[in-house]
Parts: structure tokens; sequence; C-alpha cells
């Protein structure tokens, strides 16, 4: 999972995100580059089109939804059998882009989480859900002028 949230686990608002941080996107594009990433159809509608170089999986309910280069899934489990068909090396991973809803539902399935911490504050209407903090160790720590970049992976 990659996520940038606010200290409140802000991430959007109106179906936008609420920064823009240079930074955190060319992180973004390295850490998702050549992997699969599954978004659900409002931040696949907020980004416009599909993410160049990785394998596009986009969670709708809609059956008629339509979009070019993107997977289409009805059923969240359905991107384990897409990620697996695209690339069964066992050091590739699923990247889960969000938004809340698809956070939401893919985070027990999660052994670690690119996490960007940002310090705003402002309105929001997308949340990251809440972690339990004993599930989850930081293993990495970098300080950005504008960001803090963590990744913190799952106490099995
Ligand atoms: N800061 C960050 O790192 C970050 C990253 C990504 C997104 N965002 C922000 O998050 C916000 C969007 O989040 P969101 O929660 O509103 O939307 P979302 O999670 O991107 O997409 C929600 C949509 O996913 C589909 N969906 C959800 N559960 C499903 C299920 N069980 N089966 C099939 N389809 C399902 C539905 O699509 P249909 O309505 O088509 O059925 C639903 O409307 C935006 O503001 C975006 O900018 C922030």
């Amino acid at each position: 999972m990659i996520v940038a949230m606010g200290p409140k686990g802000e991430i959007g608002l109106n179906n936008k995100l609420l920064w823009h941080l240079s930074d955190d996107l060319k992180n973004f594009k390295k850490i998702t580059t050549g992997k699969v990433v599954v978004m659900g159809r409002k931040t696949y509608e907020s980004i416009g089109k599909a993410l160049p170089n990785r394998k596009n999986i986009v969670l709708t309910r809609d059956q008629n939804f339509q979009a070019d280069n993107v997977d289409i899934i009805h059923d969240p489990l359905m991107a384990f059998d897409l990620a697996l068909e695209f690339n069964d090396s066992e050091q590739s991973e699923l990247v889960i882009i969000g938004g809340a809803e698809i956070y939401k539902i893919y985070l027990p399935f999660v052994q670690r989480i690119y996490l960007t911490l940002v310090d705003y504050q402002g309105p929001a209407d997308a949340f990251f859900p809440q972690l339990a903090q004993n599930d989850w160790r930081e293993v990495s720590c970098e300080n950005f002028p504008q960001f803090t970049f963590k990744i913190l992976e799952k106490v099995n």
C-alpha cells in the first residue's frame, strides 16, 4: 500500500489530492513503476488516465465502466489473480494506491505500507483507515523538506 496523508489521516478533498509534492510524486513513481497498481474508480477518475509502465487495475461496481489501458475488476479478490498473471515473482509487489474505500478493503491483506506524512492543516473528505499501532513496525524513516517518508511492515 502507498499513501500520502496528513496528521489525521487526510488524503483527499473533492476527489483531488490535498497537496502537490514533486519529491513525493517521484517516490511514488519509483516505488510503483513496473508493478501492479490497484485503485478505486474515483481515484482513477481523479488521475484521469492509466499510469504508464505499470499494470493498472481499477475496482468498480459499474458493469459498464470502460477505460483505456486498465484492467477492470468488480471483485476486490480478482486483483490477486490478475497480479499473478502479470508477474509471478515473489519479489514483485501488488501496490494498493487508494483512495479511502480501496485502502479500507485491502488493508487486512497488506504487508508493507509506503507512508508519506504531510504536515497538512485543512479540510478533507477522504481519510486513510486508522492503523492499529501494534500491528506495524517502522523499518525506515527519511525526512524531506515538506514531508516524512516512512516504510512500515506488518508485525506477524
Ligand atoms: N493521498 C493519497 O495518497 C491518495 C491516494 C489515492 C487517492 N486519494 C484521494 O482519495 C479520494 C478518493 O477516495 P474514495 O474513497 O472517494 O474513492 P476510491 O476508493 O478511489 O474509489 C471508490 C470506488 O471504488 C469502487 N468500489 C469500492 N468498493 C468496491 C467493491 N467492494 N467492489 C467493487 N467496487 C468497489 C466504487 O466504484 P463505483 O462507484 O464505480 O462502483 C467506489 O465508488 C480522492 O480525493 C483522491 O484524490 C489520495
